[in-house]
């Protein structure tokens, strides 16, 4: 695992952004793991800028979002889909096309978790970003998920529900369900980048990185992969106590 901490987001998200050119300067056709959620906004906004500047092409490269929320029109901005669609597919040249989610309005959320499974697994992530839930969540594994667990449906725990209630009207119009990448399926990605800023975020970082590997700290399974780059501001460093 390699730490990177900085005086802030943007200089997190720059190196963040850094990385994926990097990859896609050398691979144009890479398959990238991407997370929903606030922390990746300004990685986003730097990948839009960074393509405007004519410096970063997702022309040939695809998306594979980690999760997605059960029971939202594909329309509703509050969909994983749809924020990447204005975040990336409105911004850059990536193809809608190319946009891979579980379908959260689909009749069999078993069947569908399964394809979605199978789907990943054969496009072998490149690298995937993470972000981590106040709770430890990684995707939508919330604690007491499997190490090894697929993809499938979940009930969101009360914490993640009022946590995500920001980004909605009020926690009640929060979908209670979601399809998420298991921590089995996230692990399976050659690289991980684990993202976090804020302070808000120092506990369950300190616990993912330095505590014991355990389904009650879903983003712990980070320490099982070896190619791991963990992405931090000083806040949500700030309760880690070892040397750096
Ligand atoms: C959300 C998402 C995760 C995200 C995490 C942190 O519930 N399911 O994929 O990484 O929680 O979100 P944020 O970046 O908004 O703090």
């Amino acid at each position: 695992m390699k730490l990177f901490v900085f005086d802030g987001a943007g200089d997190g998200a720059s190196f963040v952004a850094d990385r994926i050119e990097a990859l896609l300067a050398a691979k144009p056709d890479a398959h990238l793991g991407l997370a929903a959620g606030g922390t990746m906004v300004p990685i986003y906004d730097q990948m839009a800028q960074r393509h405007a500047d004519g410096r970063l092409s997702l022309a040939a490269a695809s998306a594979y979002l980690l999760d997605e929320y059960v029971g939202l029109e594909a329309a509703d901005p509050h969909g994983y889909r749809r924020s990447i669609e204005q975040a990336l597919v409105s911004r850059t040249d990536l193809a809608a096309g190319r946009v891979h989610a579980p379908n959260g309005l689909a009749p069999d959320l078993v069947a569908e978790a399964d394809r979605y499974d199978r789907l990943v697994a054969d496009a072998k992530i490149d690298l995937q970003l993470l972000g981590i839930g106040g709770n430890g969540h990684l995707a939508f594994n919330e604690p007491g998920s499997a190490l090894e667990s697929q993809t499938r449906p979940v009930e969101l725990s009360p914490t993640t529900l009022a946590a995500n209630s920001r980004f909605f009207d009020s926690v009640d119009a929060v979908p209670t369900v979601a399809i998420t990448q298991g921590l089995g399926t996230i692990r399976r990605a050659s690289q991980l980048v684990l993202v976090a800023f804020g302070a808000g975020k120092s506990d369950p970082v300190r616990q993912a990185l330095e505590g014991p590997v355990t389904t009650m700290v879903p983003a712990s399974v980070v320490q099982l992969h070896d190619d791991v780059l963990v992405v931090l501001d000083e806040a949500a460093a700030s309760l880690l106590t070892a040397p750096r």
